[in-house]
């Protein structure tokens, strides 16, 4: 009697100490989807978590809609900026942004050269667009090709106050200015900026061996392995190339803001931006996404730049 309850107590704390564990911490292993958008600060329906519409009344239950639609997508023959994949949203006009201008590495990158994986995101991180702005919202033959307001009312379900229906929160705003972002748009050069091949594999590029050797154990070892989200699944296959998007989504030689991140990629693995969060007392901050960075890891020893920079 006396064993049998010494064993329930013990499995009771092992089970206890690996709940804390997984709770502090997820591993994504090659093959595992890159999801949990439903879960994220990217799901703007009424089942969302943080922003979203107040209702299906008010909105929609929706999450895809506020980026994708099945059919009459904003690609129309009057809207030429080549928005994708079926893409559901109207955008400021690449002529709207300030891009980043010329590299040290002598790359230049023009206002009108800010391509679809960029306006994408820049279509609600612009602080101009509404998060309502929709080619084919919900229901019945709701199209307006190129995108109009649908009148949604907003909500910050987590202090359950009414919210505007653009990007208010001013660290998302990214804003129309691009030149105090890292280059977007801008052609991958493997010449400059000790950039490495595009045909290196991810998996296999060395973040460790320069650091201190505790690094190796840190984040559940994500530097030594340096698995990123690709085509939805964690890959240890994937190159650089594979990060890289043409201007009108395709694959491409550019790097916009869809090549360090997946929109989809409720990015739990990061442990270091976790406890950044914790000490931030606004509810709604209080659960990050990770940023949505494609690595696993994050942007731990700065895993995400020296991916691409052998610096
Ligand atoms: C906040 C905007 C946003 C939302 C919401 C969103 N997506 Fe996406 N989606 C994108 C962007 C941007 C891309 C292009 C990413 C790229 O270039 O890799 C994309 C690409 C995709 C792709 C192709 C590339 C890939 O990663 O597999 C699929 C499939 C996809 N989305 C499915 C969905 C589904 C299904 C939902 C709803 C559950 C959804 N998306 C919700 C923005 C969004
Ligand atoms: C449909 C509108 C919409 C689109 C399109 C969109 N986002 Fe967001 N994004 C949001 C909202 C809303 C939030 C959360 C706002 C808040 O918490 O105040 C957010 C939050 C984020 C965050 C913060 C996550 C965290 O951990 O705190 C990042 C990073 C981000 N988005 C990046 C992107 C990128 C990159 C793209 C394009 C691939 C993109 N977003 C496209 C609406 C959008
Ligand atoms: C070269 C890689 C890279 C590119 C390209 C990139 N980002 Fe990021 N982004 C990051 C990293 C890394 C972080 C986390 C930075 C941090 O923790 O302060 C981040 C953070 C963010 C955040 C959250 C900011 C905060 O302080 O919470 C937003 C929003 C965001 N990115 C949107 C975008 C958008 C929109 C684009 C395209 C215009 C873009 N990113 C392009 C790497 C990138
Ligand atoms: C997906 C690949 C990629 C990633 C990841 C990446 N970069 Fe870059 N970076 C580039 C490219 C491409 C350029 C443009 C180089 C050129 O043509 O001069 C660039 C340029 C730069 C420049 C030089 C800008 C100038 O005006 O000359 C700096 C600094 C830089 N990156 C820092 C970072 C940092 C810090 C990170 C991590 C937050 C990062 N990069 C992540 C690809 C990347």
């Amino acid at each position: 009697m006396k064993r049998r309850f010494a064993i329930a107590i013990a499995a009771l704390c092992f089970g206890l100490i690996a709940a804390v564990e997984s709770n502090a911490l997820d591993t994504y292993i090659p093959g595992a989807p890159a999801g949990n958008i439903g879960n994220s600060r990217h799901n703007l329906g009424s089942f969302g978590m943080h922003v979203g519409t107040m209702s299906w009344q008010y909105g929609t239950t929706e999450i895809c809609t506020f980026c994708h639609t099945p059919h009459f997508t904003n690609v129309g023959a009057n809207f030429a900026y080549g928005l994708g994949p079926m893409w559901n949203r109207g955008s400021s006009a690449p002529t709207s942004f300030t891009a980043y201008g010329a590299t040290i590495g002598g790359t230049t990158i023009a206002n009108t050269d800010v391509g679809s994986t960029t306006l994408a995101c820049l279509s609600c991180h612009d602080g101009v667009t509404t998060f309502d702005t929709l080619a084919n919202a919900p229901g019945k033959g709701r199209i307006v090709q190129g995108g109009s307001d649908r009148g949604f009312a907003f909500y910050d379900f987590v202090g359950s106050v009414p919210v505007a229906d653009y990007m208010t929160s001013a660290r998302l705003v990214i804003g129309l200015n691009l030149t105090d972002d890292h280059p977007v748009s801008v052609v991958y050069n493997e010449n400059v900026a000790g950039l490495r091949p595009t045909n290196t594999v991810i998996s296999s590029i060395d973040l460790t061996s320069e650091l201190n050797s505790s690094a190796t154990t840190y984040d559940n070892g994500n530097l030594t392995k340096n698995l990123w989200s690709v085509r939805g699944f964690i890959s240890d296959t994937a190159t650089i190339q594979n990060l890289l998007r043409g201007p009108y989504g395709a694959p491409g030689n550019r790097v916009e803001c869809g090549s360090c991140h997946d929109p989809h990629f409720n990015n739990k693995s990061w442990q270091e931006i976790d406890s950044t969060y914790t000490s931030v007392t606004a509810q709604q901050e209080g659960l990050t996404n990770g940023q949505f960075l494609r690595r696993v890891g994050g942007n731990t020893g700065s895993g995400v730049c020296r991916t691409c920079h052998e610096k």
